[in-house]
């Protein structure tokens, strides 16, 4: 499904002392972890550890205090979030953010940048219209929803009409529809049932096979051993640790957090 050719990278991001402060508040200190290219890895920590925020300055929605981002090899932490897209990297956000007067095909279209000065960013966080879809265009968006598993009957149908796990389902179709090499994921399995679980699971592994590399946020540490090859700790700000799943459930620190023990 993959529309690009892509150089293979062993990191494909990684970023280095990272710092955040609101105010007085320092939300990411010092952040440091690389992300390996076509592997799946988990962000987990405590709410206001700082996941959201590392995210943020990935995709470039917020600046740094201090620190840089590298992706494939080039310093993008000046780059603005418009044209971290167009290098590769896209997220969802952790509330679905689909338009939901729009039909499902076309919010999947708002993700694909053919059209100059009218791709993600416009639609996402200034809805004008969607326009001018040419057949291509339209062709990559239902090969996206293929992808996904969204049931061609329902596609233009508006996007509030789909259960929530469809939804999730729809703007990970659009991130697709970018052409984006790196997905950060923001809590995609949160609110799922069991059944649209196991379509992510699945999900997941097609993107694996399909040449995609994942950042997550994933609050499930069952799921993150399942699902993630590599998983990232933070809390308070911190990254605690780097390191396999099974090893990071063995620190005290994080058994704490997550199992009380
Ligand atoms: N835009 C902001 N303005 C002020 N404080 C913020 C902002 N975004 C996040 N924070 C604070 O920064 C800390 C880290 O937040 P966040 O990155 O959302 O954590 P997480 O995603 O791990 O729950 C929290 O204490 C949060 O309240
Ligand atoms: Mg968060």
């Amino acid at each position: 499904m993959r529309r690009k050719a892509w150089k293979w990278e062993k990191m494909l991001l990684e970023i280095t002392d990272l710092n955040k402060h609101f105010g007085g508040l320092h939300a990411v200190r010092n952040a440091t972890f690389s992300v390996e290219e076509n592997k799946v890895t988990g962000l987990v920590g405590p709410n206001g550890a700082g996941k959201t925020t590392v995210f943020n300055m990935i995709t470039g929605t917020i600046q740094v205090d201090s620190g840089a981002v590298t992706f494939r090899g080039a310093d993008i932490t000046r780059v603005t979030a418009q044209e971290r897209v167009r290098h590769g990297i896209a997220r969802t956000f952790q509330d679905v953010r689909l338009l939901p007067r729009l039909s499902v095909a076309e919010n999947v279209a708002v993700g694909v940048q053919n059209q100059p000065g009218e791709g993600f960013f416009q639609v996402l966080f200034a809805p004008v219209h969607v326009h001018r879809r040419e057949k291509e265009t339209m062709e990559h968006v239902h090969a996206c929803l293929d992808f996904v598993g969204i049931n061609p009957k329902v596609r233009n149908e508006p996007a509030s009409n789909l259960s929530y796990g469809e939804q999730k389902l729809v703007s990970i179709a659009r991130l697709l529809a970018t052409d984006s090499r790196l997905l950060l994921l923001d809590e995609p399995t949160s609110g799922l049932d069991e059944a649209s679980l196991d379509q992510f699971r699945a999900l997941l592994a097609k993107l694996i096979s399909d040449g995609r590399t994942v950042l997550m946020v994933e609050h499930n540490m069952l799921l993150v051993r399942e699902l993630c090859d590599q998983a990232v700790f933070m809390a308070t700000g911190d990254v605690l640790a780097v390191d396999t799943p099974e090893k990071l459930m063995e620190m005290e620190e994080l058994r704490e957090v997550y199992f009380g023990a």
